[in-house]
């Protein structure tokens, strides 16, 4: 887990002047990472003050945030929605008019930058702020939409708005609906999803999911759509420095350690590695396998290695040989 006193809400600290921290009403009180809820001073006593104050929901999902790496931009704009969602609740609660707003959303953002990850942390928000009344997540891609004849398109595109009523459409590759031109039966989904929308307003959200450049050419090529989806956020790629927290965190999630000379191998192995991929590099997901494939020769190891139990340090370090790849060439 990173230390509570994170560098990147510092910095933030450091930026905006106007940044006070609140004290949350939960048992974390004493975190000064993301749980730091901004507003001007005078804003903020006043909020603080306010009986109906209720940021638990906020707390809950900052508390899951300050697990992950990087994603400040992300979490500003999650932040921001939490607080129209609020602010509207607020000014309903005195009788003014709430802002309708559309919580329809384009995530653009390479493999593994995680993006399916903050679509559930997005759903448990709307859940608990009342925007949703199920709060699940419904990950679909082309296949699951396009069917094989006419009319089977719509059959079963209708079918998973249908499932996802209460929750979150979540679309990945969303692209590769318009991929096969006029005829082919991606457009049916496209404008069945498109009907969705307005027989089913506010009873789902839909995300559209993508490698950033490829949504850019699907938006500009169905310019009906863009307007349906005011909120668009960016992923971006994971420096190297960040995929070494991010394994980090992985490990110790798991309650391991990487040997010094292991941590050393693995950086250099992801700089290649993103280098050669590109965009086709698929960050945190790549990192999370790798782990994944380290535990298990770790195992194989100390089985071989020891017959009777190994020490607890033992148990906990990945070393070098356990971290291993198929070298391309
Ligand atoms: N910033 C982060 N900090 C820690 N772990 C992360 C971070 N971003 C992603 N992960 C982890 O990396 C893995 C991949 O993330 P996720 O599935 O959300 O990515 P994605 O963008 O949806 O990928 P894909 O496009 O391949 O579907 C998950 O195990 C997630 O927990
Ligand atoms: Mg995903």
């Amino acid at each position: 887990m990173r230390e509570p006193s994170s560098t990147s809400s510092n910095t933030k600290a450091a930026r905006n002047p106007r940044q006070m921290n609140i004290v949350l009403r939960n048992s974390e009180a004493n975190h000064t990472s993301y749980s730091t809820l901004r507003y001007g001073t005078d804003e903020a006593a006043a909020l603080n003050e306010s009986k109906s104050l209720n940021r638990e929901p906020f707390a809950e999902i900052a508390k899951e945030f300050d697990s992950f790496i990087g994603m400040d931009h992300v979490k500003d704009i999650v932040y921001e929605i939490f607080a129209l969602l609020q602010i509207s609740q607020y000014r309903m609660d005195i009788g003014l008019n709430s802002p309708t707003q559309v919580y329809h959303m384009l995530f653009k953002g390479n493999p593994g930058t995680g993006k399916t990850t903050v679509a559930r942390i997005l759903a448990k928000l709307f859940l608990s702020m009342g925007v949703l009344s199920k709060g699940h997540l419904v990950e679909v891609e082309r296949a699951d939409l396009v069917g094989e004849y006419i009319g089977h398109t719509a059959l079963k595109t209708r079918e998973l708005v249908k499932k996802a009523l209460g929750g979150i459409l979540f679309i990945d590759e969303a692209y590769s609906l318009a991929r096969g031109g006029e005829k082919d039966f991606g457009r049916e989904a496209i404008d069945c999803l498109v009907k969705s929308m307005e027989d089913y307003r506010n009873q789902f959200i839909l995300i559209l999911a993508g490698y950033p450049e490829e949504m850019d050419d699907f938006l500009s090529m169905n310019p009906g759509l863009p307007s349906r989806f005011p909120l668009q956020i960016d992923f971006n790629d994971y420096t190297v420095q960040q995929l070494m927290q991010i394994a980090d965190l992985m490990a110790k999630e798991s309650q391991y350690v990487f040997a010094p000379q292991a941590e050393m191998k693995l950086r250099h192995h992801l700089a290649e590695e993103k280098l050669n991929c590109g965009y086709s590099f698929s960050n945190a997901r790549y990192v999370r396998n790798l782990i994944e494939k380290a535990i298990r020769h770790q195992a194989v190891r100390l089985l071989q290695q020891y017959s009777t139990n190994p020490s607890r340090q033992e148990l906990m370090l990945l070393k070098t040989e356990d971290l291993r790849w198929e070298r391309k060439n």
